[in-house]
């Protein structure tokens, strides 16, 4: 794994993942991106990791896609570089993602942000999606996740103008779920996955499958997937565990089985 563009990291049940090119604010060059998916695979893989936090530095979460990388590149180039293959990985990782954002999150660094699951920012955060004034629009989701996330009325103002949006406004137009003092994002970010940390793994990964098919399908089959996959859960001895643990007034110690 190439870990100097990122750095990586375990506390307790979490991964922690840091974009780490700081001269360029976080620009996702291939090499980042490649680092990205292959650090949140990695820590997928191992059964004691719980959630992972992604997160970048003070100044910039990601200032997006690398541009001076993207710039001489022809149609072509672009279209064979298969990009949502990079990141259909991202977003086919099943643990809960948290993003810890400050700084910069425009473009790509934004569409990144909204890949996670959680997003955890401060009032000094920056969101956009100026690619419009590159002369090119979103092309790593932005359009469609913004959309779901903010309504039309801002993801157009957002899209066609390139204004950015800071963390109050992202946090009441449904884009943030927490918004904390900027110094506090981090810790905030990690406070949660260490509370996703104490729960079961397999039902944390269902749980977000089915927030997730939210997004994917009709309200009825939407509902016809929560029941077909909740009843199952109760094969789990998480599932006896959890309740008895109810029952008899003491904390459940669940053993993701
Ligand atoms: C490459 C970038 C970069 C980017 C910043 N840098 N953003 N390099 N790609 N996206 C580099 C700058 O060139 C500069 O390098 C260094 O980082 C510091 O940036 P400055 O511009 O000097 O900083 P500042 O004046 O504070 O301005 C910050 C900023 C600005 C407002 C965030 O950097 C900016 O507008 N960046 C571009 C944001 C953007 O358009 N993002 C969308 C990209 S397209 P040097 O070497 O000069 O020090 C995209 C599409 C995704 O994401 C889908 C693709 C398929």
């Amino acid at each position: 794994m190439s870990d100097h563009v990122i750095l990586t990291e375990t506390v307790d049940r979490v991964g922690i993942i840091r974009l780490n090119r700081p001269k360029a604010l976080n620009a996702l060059n291939v090499e980042v991106i490649t680092a990205l998916v292959e650090a949140a695979e990695t820590f997928q893989a191992d059964p004691n990791i719980m959630a992972i936090v992604v997160t970048g530095n003070e100044k910039a979460f990601a200032a997006g896609a690398d541009i001076k990388e993207m710039a001489d590149k022809s149609f072509v180039e672009m279209h064979m570089a298969d990009w949502s293959a990079r990141w259909d990985r991202f977003t086919a990782i099943r643990l809960p993602i948290i993003a810890a954002v400050n700084g910069y999150a425009l473009g790509g660094g934004c569409e990144l942000a909204m890949m996670a699951d959680i997003m955890v920012a401060g009032p000094k955060t920056q969101f956009g999606q100026p690619e419009i004034n590159l002369g090119v629009i979103p092309g790593w989701g932005g359009s469609q996740r913004l959309t779901r996330a903010v309504g039309k009325a801002k993801a157009m103002d957002m899209v066609l103008t390139g204004r950015m949006m800071d963390g109050e406004e992202a946090e009441r137009a449904g884009l943030v779920a927490r918004l904390v003092e900027d110094d506090k994002v981090f810790d905030t970010a990690m406070e949660i996955a260490q509370t996703i940390a104490a729960k079961s793994r397999p039902v944390v990964m269902v749980a977000k499958e089915a927030v997730d098919a939210a997004f994917e399908t009709t309200l009825s089959q939407g509902v016809l997937f929560e029941r077909r996959t909740f009843h199952p859960l109760f094969a789990l001895e998480d599932q006896k565990e959890g309740m008895d643990a109810f029952a008899n007034k003491r904390k459940a110690q669940f053993k993701d089985c």
